[in-house]
């Protein structure tokens, strides 16, 4: 066997909408070394409603960093080796908590969540020619359920200790990298309040060109300022483990959980692009150091600021929410498969979804429509229409949303991409990854290591800690494989089936109409 010398150890935690994880990397190769994950509940108390319980979270975080300390041990490797911990998370998903107290206020509201398409439909009749691009200009975004700022005003607006608790100055506003930095530097007892560039971005409260918190957005939502975390850069040292196993080690990189993938995937060059399949589905394109306003329904993100000292990088991104999500529904709603791999068995059996389409709109349509008021709907149905066409409809939503994203960013760059780069959990379904090359008539290339998110966020950490990253070293990547999935269908084919999604996309938007 090949005992790679140790180096220095970099870790993430990897806060997902669906999962935690904690993963150890060798920093000279990048090599896996351990990791442990477990699942997160979701809480669905009304319709469209979307939460999770942020104590939940945080013990998630702890549980898998002691999983992953154990088996480290058990392998021979001392975890004094771990010389930095990235946090990489679900974007957007906004908490309130007391800092006196430590306690959070509510429930986390998901990014998932549609609790405010109501707030979102009035904020956008207000604006003069009711343009929900009002605020891109200065945000990247258009007004949308998906961005913290709506769910922390409905949160002041509903919620009494919430508003309580900014009236007495006791609240403090985080997405879930907040949360996590505060309370493992030391919670209600000096913890630490920040969250990073990429994060920031994602609020609609922060200036992507000056890159701070803007008054008058802040103005616009009614958020006072004080309960903003400071924002850092992607990777520095925030603070350092409070308690636990890795107590002492610092917290030295946080990036949103796409933008972690992005960097992962060693996408630091303009044009460079990659697509994340996990509960939803992002495609983000590097466009180097100035943002690119997109005219085709994509979003203008930061995509990573890797240094105090350094140039902010910025990318287009095309967000489709309902990806892996599909999967869980499939199963907990509809009980027509027990597990994920089951799905790609079912949808295998037939090859074909007969004419069937699905299209998943369950918190509205994303990018490129920004349609909230969008639902999902099953059609093309008959009398032979059975479970597993619906299995393999399913998996092919998933692929036509991408194509729709794919065809968006081609338009805004006016360079198409000639092959896509995947992660994510839902790219170990080799039928997903040939339809997706079918669909996209491009070659779709799939990282041997999954975990470009996690791998991402280590990179930071380690960067801010002097640790040598080994994506430095072009030498040292020869260990890095990877496979490819060919476009096998034929060209018209694909287009066929791609303008019946359209159409079927054009039910699904004018639902309520
Ligand atoms: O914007 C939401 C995104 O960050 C969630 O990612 O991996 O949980 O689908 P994921």
């Amino acid at each position: 066997s090949h005992r790679i010398t140790l180096g220095p150890l970099v870790a993430a935690i990897d806060q997902g909408t669906s999962s935690t994880r904690f993963l150890v990397f060798n920093s000279r190769t990048a090599e896996l070394l351990s990791h442990h994950q477990v699942e997160i509940k979701q809480s669905f108390p009304k319709e469209g409603w979307v939460e999770e319980d942020p104590k939940e979270i945080l013990q998630s975080v702890y549980e898998c960093m002691e999983r992953t300390c154990e088996k480290l041990t058990q392998l021979n490797i001392d975890i004094s080796n771990i010389k930095a911990i990235g946090v990489t998370n679900q974007r957007e998903t906004t908490l309130v908590w007391d800092k006196e107290t430590g306690e959070p206020l509510y429930n986390a509201i998901v990014w998932l969540d549609l609790r405010t398409q109501s707030t979102v439909e009035r904020l956008i009749n207000k604006t003069p020619g009711r343009n929900k691009n009002h605020l891109r200009h200065k945000t990247g975004l258009p007004i949308s359920t998906y961005f913290s700022a709506v769910k922390l005003r409905w949160l002041m607006d509903n919620v009494s200790e919430v508003h309580e608790a900014v009236v007495s100055h006791r609240a403090m506003f985080g997405t879930v990298d907040s949360w996590l930095i505060w309370c493992l530097t030391g919670g209600k007892s000096g913890g630490v309040h920040c969250t990073d560039v990429t994060n920031a971005s994602r609020t609609m409260l922060f200036n992507i060109h000056t890159m701070d918190w803007d008054p008058e957005l802040c103005k616009y939502f009614g958020i006072p300022m004080e309960i903003l975390p400071r924002v850092r850069s992607s990777s520095e040292i925030y603070g350092l483990m409070k308690s636990g196993a890795l107590s002492g080690i610092p917290i030295s990189g946080c990036l949103g959980d796409q933008s972690a993938a992005l960097v992962g995937q060693m996408c630091f060059q303009d044009g460079q692009a990659k697509n994340t399949y996990g509960t939803g589905c992002f495609l983000l394109r590097n466009t180097g150091s100035k943002p690119v306003m997109s005219d085709h329904g994509l979003l203008t993100t930061v995509a990573y600021k890797l240094g105090r000292d350094k140039p902010a990088c910025y990318a287009l991104e095309g967000s489709v929410a309902i990806a892996g999500a599909v999967v869980r529904w499939l199963q907990d709603n509809l009980g027509i498969i027990g597990s994920s791999e089951e799905l790609e068995k079912l949808a295998a059996s037939v090859g074909t979804s007969y004419g069937c389409y699905f299209v998943p709109a369950f918190s509205g349509l994303y990018a490129p429509y920004w349609e909230p008021s969008a639902r999902g709907i099953i059609c093309g149905l008959t009398q032979f229409t059975n479970k597993s066409h619906l299995a393999f409809a399913a998996l092919e939503a998933v692929c036509f949303q991408t194509r729709e994203i794919l065809d968006a960013m081609n338009q805004d760059s006016g360079i198409p991409l000639t092959q896509l780069q995947v992660d994510g959990g839902m790219t170990s379904n080799r039928l997903l990854m040939q339809l997706q090359a079918d669909i996209l008539c491009i070659p779709v290339v799939k990282p041997s290591m999954p975990e470009t998110t996690a791998l991402g966020a280590a990179m930071a950490a380690g960067a801010a800690e002097g640790v040598s990253v080994w994506s430095l070293n072009p030498e040292d990547l020869s260990e890095v494989t990877s496979e490819k999935f060919e476009p096998q269908i034929n060209p018209e084919e694909s287009e066929f089936r791609y303008a019946r999604w359209k159409k079927a996309v054009e039910k699904s938007k004018n639902w309520e109409t």
